[in-house]
C-alpha cells in the first residue's frame, strides 16, 4: 500500500472548503445556537476546523460507531457513544469525515433524532455517492470524489495517516 504522489485534495483547497462551509453554516444558522456533533475518530480534525470557521454560538460534542462488513456484507453498525448533551430542541449537526454506504450516519440519525431536536442536518466533508446503499443526501458537502479509499484530514487506514494535511487516495501496487 501507498499514498498517491500527489494530494487528491491540497491542504489549501481543504481549507478553502471548510472556510466556505463555515459560512454557510453562520448564514444558515444566523443567531442561533448549534450543537456540533463529530463522528469519531475521522471527523475530529473536520470539525475542529469546521467549527471555528463558523461566527456563531457552537457546543461540540461527539459520537462514535463502529461497523462490521459481516460475512455477508450486512453492514451492521454497532452504536459505540452518543452525544451527552440534550439535543431536545437544540439545533443539532452531524459532522462525518466521509458518506460512503450511509449506513453508519443513518444508524446515527436515527438515535440523535430520538433526541427530539428542533433540527437535525448532516455535514460531511467527502461524499461518495457512488458506493450509497441508503437514501441519505447530505445537507452540507465539502467534495464528492469518486470511488477510492482516501487517507489524511482525519481519514485512516488501519489507524494510520489521519494527522496528514491533506487528502490521498490510498493505492495497492
Ligand atoms: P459508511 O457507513 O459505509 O458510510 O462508512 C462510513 C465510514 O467508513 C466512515 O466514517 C469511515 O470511517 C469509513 N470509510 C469509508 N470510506 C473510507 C475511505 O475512503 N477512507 C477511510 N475511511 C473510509
Ligand atoms: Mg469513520
Amino acid at each position: 500500500m501507498r499514498l498517491s504522489e500527489a494530494p487528491l485534495l491540497t491542504a489549501e483547497a481543504i481549507r478553502e472548503r471548510v472556510a466556505e462551509l463555515g459560512a454557510a453554516l453562520t448564514r444558515d444558522y444566523a443567531a442561533k445556537e448549534l450543537v456540533m456533533v463529530g463522528v469519531l475518530r475521522g471527523a475530529a480534525i473536520f470539525l475542529a476546523d469546521l467549527a471555528r470557521a463558523t461566527r456563531l454560538e457552537v457546543v461540540l460534542d461527539f459520537a462514535r460507531a463502529r461497523s462490521y462488513a459481516g460475512a455477508r456484507s450486512l453492514g451492521e453498525v454497532e452504536i459505540l457513544q452518543l452525544p451527552e448533551t440534550e439535543l431536545e430542541g437544540r439545533h443539532v449537526l452531524l459532522v462525518e469525515d466521509i458518506l460512503d454506504t450511509g449506513k453508519t450516519c443513518a444508524a446515527l440519525l436515527d438515535r440523535l433524532r430520538a433526541g427530539n431536536p428542533a433540527s437535525l442536518k448532516i455535514c460531511t466533508l467527502l461524499d461518495k455517492p457512488s458506493r450509497r446503499e441508503t437514501s441519505l443526501v447530505p445537507d452540507y458537502c465539502g467534495f464528492e470524489i469518486e470511488d477510492h479509499f482516501v487517507v489524511g484530514y482525519g481519514l485512516d487506514y488501519n489507524q494510520q495517516f489521519r494527522h496528514l494535511p491533506a487528502v490521498y487516495v490510498l493505492q495497492s501496487d
